[in-house]
């Protein structure tokens, strides 16, 4: 079948067995960053960053034994970029390749549902350099092994093939090369995954000591949540203990979009997301029977918030991820019962937006040379090497505990560093209500009765969304955005990017963040969507996301679909 295939599209003498495989580069720079060996190449301008004169590398960092993570950096594009700040990007999961948030986020470019490369003109490197890094170790191109094999789509992990070709009874198109799935190799904590974030951090300061002269600042989603906290206090901590041959990172900020930070007040904030008090949306999608039993299955005794209570009392690895599943399945009732997307309730599953094309972008031979891959691109939990991770952080249940987040968030504030929480109100998987009862836990100096919510003023004029903001520490709730905010509100999500880097009030970017400010309003978000841009249809593939109305926009003219 894929033979076939192959001689159809006129590629009979191509050797054709190997071209389904990635060939180790061979034209890599390796250098020593640090204690670690860089591996990189300059990638051409044509692919991801075509901004004249401004320079994109990629590769890897050898980070310990068989464990290779990956890393994509642009200069900054509207600051010279010796002078400007590095940015670090990480995706959540656990699992979730940074990949995706380059291509579907705030990166330089994005690929349309025809498969061309398009210019993002909100690109978050017009105001920093930025380095995307795939991580845990065998999470999008970052590998352990590599190994040849196929993507069976019955289980989603890659079964690995013997000998040099893809044999006949895998199916079409699912062969490739992937990490070997050694879950051994990669991390099965939060806490776990933290030195090596660290390690690919130092060897890339180390081997480009120019692109982070001016302050460091890390930003994440989602799982980013639980990731943001704990690497930044790991990176604060490895700073104090000042280790023979590293470097010092000077971390600035910590921005967190749609973030999981506290299970015991997030799990049950699906239930006030959906029922009491609920979203903005006049969205009420449980009759009165589900929403008691949802009550139940949250606030009954031992049930969810008990079992929470339980896991971050005990810590142990069974409670813990006993207690995660249980939760999970009171989570998926959303799903079954609405059919909609989690991650934006405005949209019925399977929801186009952001696209996903940029997956076979990059599984093109041209773009995996161009770019120093040694695996194939895979995305989540439909591939080997996140499956892997994702498992792993199953064992340990770190998606129930806590993690001291918020203490630890304070803790950082305390040390200087401002915290940028934001969250789009359309998305009920790190929903704004669980988000601003987050913020309410952390209780910044000042946040919770001293500060109120102001507007946000953007360049266009509009008004995308709410700050509170006391001192360095603000939370947002950005309106008609879902999960991937940058996604549903380019402009907005840059605007508020380039103030906390620069230290500015979130609001207006035109006062100092010091410890007296505190943004001006009402205590309360009241701000009403309305249901005008809840999708009846699921929408066309084709569609487009139109970021000024906030709907779908449709070749045909046609609704979403
Ligand atoms: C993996 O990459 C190879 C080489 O570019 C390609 O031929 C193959 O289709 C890719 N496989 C997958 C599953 O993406
Ligand atoms: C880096 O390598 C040096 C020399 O081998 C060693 O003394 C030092 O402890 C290492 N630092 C770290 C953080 O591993
Ligand atoms: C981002 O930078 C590019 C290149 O300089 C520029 O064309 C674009 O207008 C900038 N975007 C914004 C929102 O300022
Ligand atoms: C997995 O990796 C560990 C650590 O490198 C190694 O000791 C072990 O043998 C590996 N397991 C397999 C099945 O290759
Ligand atoms: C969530 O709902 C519970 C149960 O009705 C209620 O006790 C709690 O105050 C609500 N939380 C928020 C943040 O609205
Ligand atoms: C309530 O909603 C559930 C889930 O959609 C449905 O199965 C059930 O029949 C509904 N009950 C009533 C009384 O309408
Ligand atoms: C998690 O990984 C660590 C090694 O990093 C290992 O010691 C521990 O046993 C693992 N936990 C589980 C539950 O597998
Ligand atoms: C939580 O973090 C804070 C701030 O770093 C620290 O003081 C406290 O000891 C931590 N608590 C636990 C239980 O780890
Ligand atoms: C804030 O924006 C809203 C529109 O969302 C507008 O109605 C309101 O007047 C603005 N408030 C201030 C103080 O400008
Ligand atoms: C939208 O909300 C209005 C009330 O604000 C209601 O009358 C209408 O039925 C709702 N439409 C849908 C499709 O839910």
């Amino acid at each position: 079948m894929l033979l076939s295939k192959l001689a159809a599209a006129g590629a009979a003498f191509l050797p054709a067995a190997l071209a389904q495989f990635v060939p180790a580069p061979t034209d890599l720079t390796s250098v020593l960053g640090g204690n670690y060996t860089v591996r990189y190449k300059e990638v051409p301008s044509d692919i991801c960053e075509t901004t004249p004169n401004v320079k994109s590398y990629s590769g890897y960092v050898d980070v310990a034994p068989g464990q290779h993570i990956f890393f994509w950096f642009f200069e900054a594009r509207n600051v010279d970029p010796t002078t400007a700040p590095l940015t670090i990007w990480l995706d959540g999961g656990p699992g979730d390749p940074s990949m995706v948030g380059l291509f579907s986020n705030n990166g330089p470019c994005w690929v349309d549902y025809d498969g061309n490369l398009r210019y993002n003109q909100y690109s978050w490197n017009n105001v920093s350099n930025m380095i995307y890094i795939d991580q845990p170790a065998q999470v999008g191109l970052s590998y352990t092994g590599p190994v040849n094999g196929y993507v069976d789509p019955d289980t989603g992990f890659t079964v690995t093939v013997p000998g040099e070709s893809c044999p006949d009874y895998a199916p079409a198109d699912s062969c490739g090369t992937f990490s070997d799935g050694n879950s051994s190799l990669t991390a099965n904590s939060t806490e776990a995954a933290a030195p090596n974030v660290w390690r690919t951090v130092q060897g890339f300061m180390g081997a480009f000591p120019h692109y982070a002269s001016n302050g460091v600042h890390l930003s994440t989603l989602s799982y980013g949540g639980h990731y943001g906290p704990i690497f930044a206090a790991y990176f604060q901590a490895q700073n104090a203990a000042n280790l023979p041959g590293t470097k010092h990172i000077d971390l600035r900020s910590l921005s967190i979009t749609n973030g999981w930070f506290d299970p015991r007040i997030q799990y049950p904030a699906y239930y006030n997301f959906t029922v009491s008090p609920g979203n903005t949306y006049d969205y009420h999608p449980f009759n009165a029977t589900t929403a008691a039993q949802l009550h139940n299955l949250y606030y009954g005794p031992g049930n969810c918030v008990a079992k929470l209570h339980d896991c971050n009392t005990r810590q142990t690895n069974q409670v813990c991820s006993d207690a995660d599943d249980f939760c999970y399945a009171a989570e998926s009732i959303f799903d079954t019962v609405t059919g909609r997307d989690e991650y934006d309730l405005r949209q019925l599953s399977p929801d186009p937006f952001p696209p996903t094309t940029f997956v076979a972008y990059l599984n093109t031979p041209r773009v995996q040379k161009a770019i120093a891959a040694y695996t194939n691109f895979s995305y989540a939990s439909t591939n080997l090497g996140a499956g892997t991770t994702a498992t792993a952080f199953g064992t340990t249940g770190d998606d129930a505990r806590d993690l001291n987040t918020t203490a630890t968030l304070r803790a950082l504030l305390a040390q200087g560093v401002a915290v940028l929480q934001l969250h789009g109100d359309a998305d009920y998987n790190c929903n704004w209500r669980g988000g601003e009862a987050v913020a309410r836990a952390l209780d910044a100096p000042g946040w919770t009765t001293g500060a109120g919510y102001e507007n946000l003023s953007t360049a266009d004029g509009a008004v995308h969304g709410v700050v509170k903001q006391a001192g360095a520490y603000s939370f947002a709730r950005v309106y008609d955005a879902g999960h991937s905010v940058p996604f549903y509100k380019p402009l907005a999500a840059l605007t508020m990017f380039a103030r906390v880097i620069r230290g500015e009030d979130i609001a207006t970017g035109e006062r100092r963040a010091g410890a007296g400010y505190r943004s001006v309003g009402p205590g309360r978000s009241g701000y009403v969507n309305g249901n005008s841009t809840i999708q009846g249809d699921v929408t066309d593939p084709r569609c487009t996301y139109d970021v000024r109305t906030n709907v779908p926009d449709c070749p045909d003219g046609g609704a979403g679909g």
